[in-house]
């Protein structure tokens, strides 16, 4: 089972992907908890690059997010859903979508090929998007990196373009993230319950590591 995390900056994605992994693990199953950009060495420069280095045009961006993107999909996630894990990821493939194609106006298309061609097709099972205002996600805030040093409409966009994007498919859920976690973790552990793909994976003929999840 492949699960993405979304949503504008402040919304709690990566306490949301701890919480949910040690839940899983209480629940027998193997899980891996992955964030981009910066999964291994090469994802770490290229975030740090991104997120810390000098400005550079949007169309640079892109290419870096998609390059950490491709590599993370063939050397992360693909191993360990094919090894039957779980995989939780901190922002995926709908990340570009809305802030490069959506917020930073790239050509669309171009974005959804990009996409594809990094993630060789690869779809999370479910998105959870943890909504929150801009006002709330970024006073969570006490230092900002180079994204999240973007002004307020920027963030308001951002918001507006996750909304957007879930109409896309039947395999995002929206929590509302302002309420305390403890209330947001029951909303997004109910979802994963109510997902088949998460039910199917504790079947043992799944461990055999035929029929991969996607
Ligand atoms: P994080 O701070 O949630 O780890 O995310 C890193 C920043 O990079 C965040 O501001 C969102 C941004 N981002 C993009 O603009 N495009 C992408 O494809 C991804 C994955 C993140």
């Amino acid at each position: 089972m492949f699960v993405t995390f979304e949503g504008p900056e402040g919304g709690g994605k990566s306490t949301m992907v701890q919480r949910v992994a040690a839940a899983m693990l209480a629940d027998g199953h193997e899980v891996v908890t992955t964030r981009e950009p910066g999964a291994g060495e090469t994802g770490q420069r290229i975030r740090e690059l991104l997120l810390h280095g000098p400005d550079m045009p949007p169309e640079t961006e892109l290419l870096l997010f998609l390059a950490d993107r491709a590599n993370h999909v063939r050397t992360v996630i693909r191993p360990a859903l094919e090894a039957g894990k779980i995989v939780l990821c901190d922002r995926f493939a709908d990340s570009t979508w809305v802030y490069q194609a959506y917020v930073r106006e790239l050509d669309r298309a171009f974005v959804e090929a990009g996409n594809r061609f990094a993630t060789g097709g690869l779809e999370p099972d479910l998105t959870i998007l943890l909504d929150v205002e801009p006002e709330i996600g970024m006073a969570r805030f006490t230092s900002r990196d180079r994204i999240e040093a973007q002004p307020i409409e920027f963030h308001k966009r951002i918001r507006e373009g996750f909304i957007l994007r879930t109409a896309d498919s039947s395999r995002w859920v929206i929590v509302d993230a302002s309420q305390p976690e403890d209330a947001v973790f029951g909303r997004v552990w109910h979802a994963i319950h109510e997902n088949p793909a998460y039910n199917l994976k504790r079947r043992p003929e799944n461990s055999s590591g035929q029929g991969t999840p996607k």
